[in-house]
């Protein structure tokens, strides 16, 4: 486990989402509506591009190039054409501050 401190809580308000870089990693970063935090690789798994430009839709980012759908909570592809999932990361709030876990070694998922 390898936590991350970002200053960002203020910035990301519930039903938003944020492209950020921690220890090197683009991440996309969300607070849905209930309030609760994802992050996930800002990387759409069919032709890479940078989800935190598109749409979140309750629990679902909608990719902006072809509007591929993933599922925050858990990385899952659920509407084409993206068909791969994306890796997601653990991320809590500590006051204003986001913890994300980003393992210093990362691999492709
Ligand atoms: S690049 Fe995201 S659906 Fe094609």
């Amino acid at each position: 486990m390898s936590l991350h401190r970002v200053p960002l809580g203020a910035d990301l308000p519930t039903g938003g989402l944020r492209g950020l870089v921690v220890a090197g990693r683009a991440l996309c970063v969300v607070r849905t509506d209930d309030g609760s935090l994802f992050a996930l690789d800002d990387e759409c798994s069919h032709e890479a591009e940078s989800l935190s430009e598109g749409q979140l839709l309750g629990c679902e980012i909608e990719c902006p190039w072809h509007f591929g759908r993933f599922d925050v909570t858990t990385g899952e592809a659920v509407a084409l054409p993206a068909m791969e999932p994306v890796r997601t990361y653990r991320v809590s709030a500590d006051g204003e501050d986001l913890l994300i876990d980003v393992p210093e070694a990362q691999t492709p998922p």
